[in-house]
């Protein structure tokens, strides 16, 4: 028997004023894209802006649907966007921002465990990291450098 430990290291801006310029223009796009979000049941809204190496930015909201389980998420609906529209061009950076219509959501809100799996096959495939920003509709700002960090342990596809 042995233990294995995966340590994992986020950055942590205080707002989204502290982001280097590129991320914030990108982090803005989000912010453009979440008011696209369809989310009349769980009036939860995401937007998400992918930046890909040939720096075209790719958007998505999340759309749901009355058969609730038909719904995508905004980081599905723009990485499948940006993987259609540019077959073969890495992903460099995704930026994320959620929040709920019922309250004002403060903190930074991470992509979901699908979204999660979704992020790391494309950082798999091209064989780079994806730097992941997320954050509530105020307030601080996660940076993750790669989906890795978010999904330890993940399923490895070679092994298929
Ligand atoms: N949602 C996202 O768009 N991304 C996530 O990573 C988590 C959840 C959406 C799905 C659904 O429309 C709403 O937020 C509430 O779960």
């Amino acid at each position: 028997m042995r233990k294995i430990e995966r340590l994992s290291e986020f950055t942590v801006y205080n707002s989204i004023d502290e982001l280097p310029s590129n991320i914030n223009a990108l982090m803005k796009k989000a912010i453009e894209a979440r008011k696209n979000s369809y989310a009349p049941y769980s009036r939860f809204s995401v937007g998400a802006a992918v930046l890909m190496e040939n720096g075209e930015v790719v958007t998505g909201s999340n759309q749901e649907n009355a058969s609730y389980p038909s719904g995508l998420c905004a980081e599905r609906t723009a990485i499948y966007s940006a993987g259609s529209q540019f077959p073969g061009i890495a992903l460099k950076t995704i930026a994320i921002v959620a929040g709920s219509k019922n309250k004002k959501t403060k903190k930074p809100i991470p992509p979901c465990g699908a979204c999660r799996q979704a992020i790391s096959e494309y950082e798999l495939k091209q064989d780079s990291p994806i730097s992941i920003f997320f954050m509530g509709e105020v307030g601080e700002v996660v940076q993750s450098d790669s989906l890795a960090n978010l999904l330890p342990l993940l399923f490895d596809p070679s092994e298929l």
